[in-house]
């Protein structure tokens, strides 16, 4: 299939909004997941979201997979060819935290996944829940982040003693592609604009390149409004009023940072879903906190994060009825505030907080 063809279909389902099946071979039957649990406290909140699937009797069939850095031939770095094999095949996949070792001879596994799958976009839906209180409220928008190159591209050398040079890798190409991924999306999903955030004042090649294929591509959605702004401008109007926002697209380090900061307008990275979407059809689906190693193994963790992320899983799979389930499940329970996460701003266990979800599932039956 065409890529902008698979694009579009693809953002259509990523999103929350979309409620009609997209792709009608993913709407029967069973369908295979990859699950890399991951990490930390990843075991624990993956339990939790097997646990409210088979509560909500999504048509998931689990394929769990570890990852962990192996050398291939030419000693170069790669994931075991199980889990490569097992994600080739479902092209699907939720993941949990992975641990980075800092200095630990190998790229960051999230790195190595996104570089094997080519997975080029980085889409997460900020949106304020009900009854979490946050200092912000109806925020309702989408960051989505180039997710292959720009100032992660890996490339950096030692000049002299004492001098490192790290390149900013921007293409034509990629930018072209995130920037039709972007539009598509707002045009699928609903949403009215897009914003391409950079610094082309300063980067004038690199951003400069960024920006000249998000004009171009816009010149083909005249339905989507579409505005460009400094990323310096973004950040203080974002912190001022976050409903001027609607979807943004921005290379890489700016996606990383600003993205975070969304997280925090609507109360962290425990709440937070993410997806990650592929060429080829391939998207991963994962939780964006880390691997929590202060309360790994201690039944504390929030599994929300990476719940959501199966939501949005679910819808790409073209499963609304199961995804609407679950997350109405989760909302009420939050909302409701008398089983919640330390983190949430109560004193329960994960256990109990995914009980009490899979019981508002099988009641909403
Ligand atoms: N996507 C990923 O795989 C990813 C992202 C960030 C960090 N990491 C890795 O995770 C490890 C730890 O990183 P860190 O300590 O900087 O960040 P972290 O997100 O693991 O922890 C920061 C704080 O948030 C809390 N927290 C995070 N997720 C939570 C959840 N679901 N429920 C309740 N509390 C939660 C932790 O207890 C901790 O107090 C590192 O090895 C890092 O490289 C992985």
């Amino acid at each position: 299939m065409a890529g902008s063809v698979w694009r579009s279909i693809l953002s259509q389902v990523v999103g929350g909004a979309v409620k009609k099946p997209a792709l009608s071979t993913f709407s029967r039957g069973i369908q295979t997941v990859t699950l890399i649990p991951g990490d930390g406290i990843g075991p624990e909140i993956s339990t939790a979201v097997m646990k409210i699937f088979e509560a909500a009797n999504a048509p998931i069939r689990w394929e769990e997979r570890n990852v962990t850095a192996i050398r291939g031939p030419g000693g170069r770095w790669m994931i075991p060819p199980d889990a490569k094999e097992s994600m080739d095949k479902s092209k699907i996949g939720l993941k949990g935290p992975l641990k980075t070792p800092i200095a630990a001879g190998h790229p960051s596994m999230n790195l190595l996944l996104r570089k094997t799958f080519d997975l080029y976009a980085n889409v997460r839906p900020c949106i304020s829940i009900e009854g979490y209180k946050t200092p912000y409220a109806d925020v309702d928008l989408v960051t989505i982040r180039e997710n292959t190159e720009g100032e992660y591209s890996g490339i950096e050398h030692v000049i002299v003693d004492g001098v490192v040079q790290s390149i900013k890798l921007i293409t034509e190409n990629a930018s072209r592609r995130i920037a039709e991924y972007a539009f598509e999306y707002a045009r699928n999903n609903q949403r009215s604009s897009v914003t391409a955030v950079h610094k082309a004042n300063i980067m004038r090649m690199s951003d400069g390149l960024f920006l000249r294929k998000c004009r171009e591509v816009a010149e083909n959605y005249k339905d989507v409004k579409f505005t460009e702004m400094y990323l310096d401008t973004v950040c203080l109007n974002m912190v001022q009023d976050p409903t001027q926002f609607d979807v943004l697209v921005m290379p890489n380090l700016y996606g990383d940072i600003l993205s975070d900061l969304c997280a925090g307008l609507i109360g962290g990275l425990g709440v937070t879903p993410s997806g990650n979407i592929g060429a080829n059809g391939v998207a991963i689906f994962e939780s964006v906190h880390g691997t929590a190693p202060d309360i790994a193994g201690m039944d504390l963790a929030n599994p929300t994060a990476l719940l959501l992320s199966a939501v949005m899983m679910l819808r790409h799979m073209g499963l609304h009825e199961h995804a609407n389930r679950i997350q109405t499940a989760c909302f009420d329970t939050i909302r409701e505030k008398k089983v919640l996460t330390k983190d949430l701003g109560g004193n329960s266990k994960c256990s109990e907080f995914t009980s009490e979800i899979c019981r508002r599932v099988q009641d909403l039956d």
